[in-house]
């Protein structure tokens, strides 16, 4: 197990996370159960504040990467600790306002943002407006000239960076849907474009080279190719742009075939990043830029577990032997999407040595709900808390209604104390939005 800060094993042999014991939390909140550990979450926030703060002279800011896990709290945590954010949808946008989120260190992503997100984030307010295509800056342009606006952009520029992480979670190789190509001219064309609109301010340049990366090397060449990119294009048109923003995608724990960081490793990370930005500018004679930076996973990803009952068993002798559990793809769809490899125990006897090899079943109605395959547990039974360890990204961000079964509440624990930040869904929570047409009555 990755033994962190707040996740440990107590007297009682039960998995403790935030000072909680998470028997007793699945009893007092039932399962299946998002638990979030808030200081992992502020420490991670915190050590890529500081280390712009101490390494940059403070010529930067943090983003949290809302799309690994949106709710009010997250917003309001990210606030407290002096971070910006960045949302992908009105959806999320809408979450971060209405926490009271400031909505000038708000960025807005999309490589399709509709007409109504962008109308509503110019009405908000927000800060900056990351645009990745040519349609978009000719809407965007018309939009803040109705409203007697000019507004910061960014453009989302794709470098061609290779990074070795699952194909659906990389995002800047030269096939991509994402952003303008530097290989192929676009991106120097789209800059042109948008410098000679009237209602767009260009502050510079984004890119996000893919999830779940562990490679520094990676986010260095793209640091060097950015920072390339703004020469070449100060060298043809004479516009400087002041700022950078390089994404998130620095890689988290999920089982013992991965790299275990610390709060250290992260840092370095960002000084490894810094430090290229740094010695690229001062060789190719530009200011160095304003630094942003928008990790998601690194955030939450291991603040997070999720808490499950253990119900039917079913052993194929000789095949597999399966653990259902309350939970599955509607929760967590991330075995189905990406084989990701998942870290399970049994929350009750967490001290107790792993004897077999199972695989762990959702109740859904398909095969492929799965949450881990031929994972070590010890002999499980029915009633048994079972823990998936580094669920806080992407889980509750991409669960569904699937089989109209619950998305789980989620808490929000700390020296022991635990609240609801998600509150349960409720039978009539699902069938709110439904309509019966008066000729089926
Ligand atoms: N910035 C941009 C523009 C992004 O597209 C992303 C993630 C991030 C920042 C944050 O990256 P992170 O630090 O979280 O790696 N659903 C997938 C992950 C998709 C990531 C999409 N973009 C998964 O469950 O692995």
């Amino acid at each position: 197990m990755n033994e962190r800060e707040t996740l440990r094993i107590n007297e009682k042999g039960h998995l403790e996370l935030g000072g909680a014991d998470t028997v007793e939390l699945a009893k007092k909140f039932g399962t299946p159960l998002y638990v979030f550990d808030e200081k992992h979450i502020r420490n991670m926030l915190g050590v890529y504040r500081d280390t712009i703060l101490e390494e940059y002279d403070g010529n930067g800011l943090v983003l949290y990467a809302s799309k690994a896990f949106s709710c009010k709290a997250m917003y309001i945590i990210a606030a407290q600790e002096r971070v910006g954010v960045d949302v992908v949808s009105g959806g999320e946008l809408y979450t971060a306002v209405q926490s009271g989120f400031p909505a000038d260190k708000i960025y807005m992503h999309g490589n399709n943002k509709l007409l109504r997100e962008l109308e509503y984030a110019l009405d908000c307010g927000v800060g900056t407006i990351v645009v990745d295509s040519f349609r978009e800056a000719d809407i965007l342009d018309g939009l803040a000239a109705k409203r007697s606006k000019k507004q910061n952009v960014l453009l989302r520029i794709n470098p061609g960076v290779e990074a070795h992480t699952h194909s659906f979670i990389q995002t800047a190789r030269t096939d991509s849907k994402f952003g303008f190509s530097v290989a192929d001219g676009t991106a120097a064309n789209i800059t042109e474009y948008v410098l000679s609109k009237n209602n767009l301010r260009l502050k510079g340049f984004h890119c996000h080279i893919g999830s779940q990366i562990f490679e520094k090397q990676s986010f260095v060449l793209a640091a060097a190719k950015l920072t390339e990119f703004i020469a070449a294009i100060k060298d043809k048109t004479g516009y400087e742009a002041e700022e950078l923003n390089l994404g998130g995608g620095f890689g988290v724990w999920y089982n013992d075939e991965e790299p275990c960081l610390g709060l250290s490793d992260y840092a370095d990370y960002l000084k490894a990043i810094i430090n290229e930005v740094k010695s690229c500018s001062e060789r190719l004679g530009l200011k160095p830029p304003f630094l942003v930076i928008e990790p998601g996973r690194s955030v939450v990803a291991e603040a997070g577990i999720t808490l499950y009952t253990v119900g039917a068993i079913k052993d194929i002798p000789a095949i597999k032997k399966y653990i259902a559990i309350d939970g599955g793809m509607f929760d967590n769809p991330r075995y189905a999407l990406y084989q990701s490899k998942y870290t399970v125990l049994l929350a009750n006897r967490a001290d107790e040595k792993c004897t077999e090899k199972v695989s762990i079943a959702g109740k859904c109605c398909e095969s492929g709900d799965l949450i881990a395959v031929d994972v070590p547990l010890p002999k499980a039974e029915s009633g048994d808390i079972m823990a998936v360890l580094t669920t806080g990204a992407y889980n509750y961000s991409m669960a569904s209604n699937y089989n109209r079964n619950f998305i789980p509440a989620a808490i929000l624990v700390k020296d022991g104390k635990a609240d609801y930040i998600i509150r349960p869904q409720t039978y009539e929570d699902l069938v709110r939005n439904d309509c019966i047409p008066e000729r089926l009555k």
